[in-house]
């Protein structure tokens, strides 16, 4: 297993690999590795002959007032990571060899991007969707994986690479969670002791939500309302969105009537968190 921090360091490995017939995943993170991102470099893993993970806190993603500056980062710590879920490269650039001086294009999406995260995060999208073309254009894999996780992202990348004929087959990967539901995130770091406890409301709310879709519940308003709710009655909690939407466009529907997303975004404290689940996974 490798570091390397240049495109053309990322290049020649890859073109190697592929002289000799070999298949080629790409997981694309920020770093500070948990078993989210492990279970989708195993993914890759399984697929592929061989996997690259990128470790890049993507400055183009974070708004003005984001937590860039803060986001955590240990390279060492990924590097066993991956090495132990048999990755094959790591690509772990500088800004400056993402975005030279006069970088000036950008890949932008409508209509998906303006619902869920992308209201109270105007500009990440754009960053996400020019940093993942960017390397997808520097590995240039067969597969490349993404978590369930971030729904919308993962509905963001299918579209786009579906919009710009990208030949790239998306996976995308289920929710690891903590044993008591937390999802696992880079973010969860930030939480302090009561913070953490008072997280659980996001499992706790998709659960109540799942029961009811379960139990035959059409009315979006109906379990909407339940799960916000739960998650009000918690002094640390505050809600930016609980919604279901439909899949394929992550438009706001009333009834349970296609397949749908059921997305939330909950600040606990500072701390800005996401959980979801897809009605077809219930
Ligand atoms: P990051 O937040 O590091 O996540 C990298 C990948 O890991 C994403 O596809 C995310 O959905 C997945 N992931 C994170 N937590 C997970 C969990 N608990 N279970 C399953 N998968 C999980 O998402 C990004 O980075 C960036 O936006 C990126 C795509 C790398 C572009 O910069």
């Amino acid at each position: 297993m490798r570091v390397v921090k240049t495109i053309d360091e990322v290049r020649r490995q890859v073109k190697e690999w592929r002289a000799q017939g070999l298949t080629v995943g790409l997981v694309p993170t920020m770093g500070y590795l948990h078993e989210g991102h492990a279970s989708l470099i195993d993914a890759s893993h399984r697929d592929n002959d061989r996997t690259v993970v990128s470790d890049f806190v993507n400055p183009m993603q974070f708004g003005p007032t984001e937590d860039l500056e803060s986001y955590p980062r240990d390279i060492e710590h990924d590097a066993a990571l991956v090495e132990a879920h048999g990755g094959d490269l790591i690509f772990h650039p500088e800004p400056e060899e993402m975005y030279h001086e006069g970088f000036s294009s950008f890949v932008d999406m409508t209509v998906l991007t303006q619902e869920l995260c992308g209201l109270s995060r105007p500009v990440h999208f754009r960053g996400v969707c020019t940093v993942v073309s960017k390397l997808f254009n520097i590995v240039k894999p067969d597969r490349a994986y993404f978590g369930k996780k971030d729904a919308q992202q993962l509905a963001v990348i299918r579209h786009m690479v579906d919009d710009l004929n990208m030949d790239i087959e998306i996976i995308g990967c289920p929710i690891i969670r903590e044993a008591d539901g937390l999802a696992k995130s880079s973010r969860n770091t930030y939480l302090n002791a009561d913070e953490r406890k008072a997280a659980l409301v996001l499992s706790q709310a998709i659960a109540i939500g799942k029961d009811m879709v379960k139990n035959g519940e059409k009315d979006c308003a109906a379990i909407i309302g339940s799960m916000k709710q739960h998650i009000e009655a918690e002094p640390l909690a505050r809600i930016d969105y609980v919604k279901i939407v439909d899949c394929a466009t992550m438009q706001q529907i009333e009834k349970l009537d296609r397949p749908a997303l059921c997305a939330m975004a909950v600040y606990i404290g500072k701390t800005r968190l996401i959980d979801n689940f897809f009605t077809e996974d219930v």
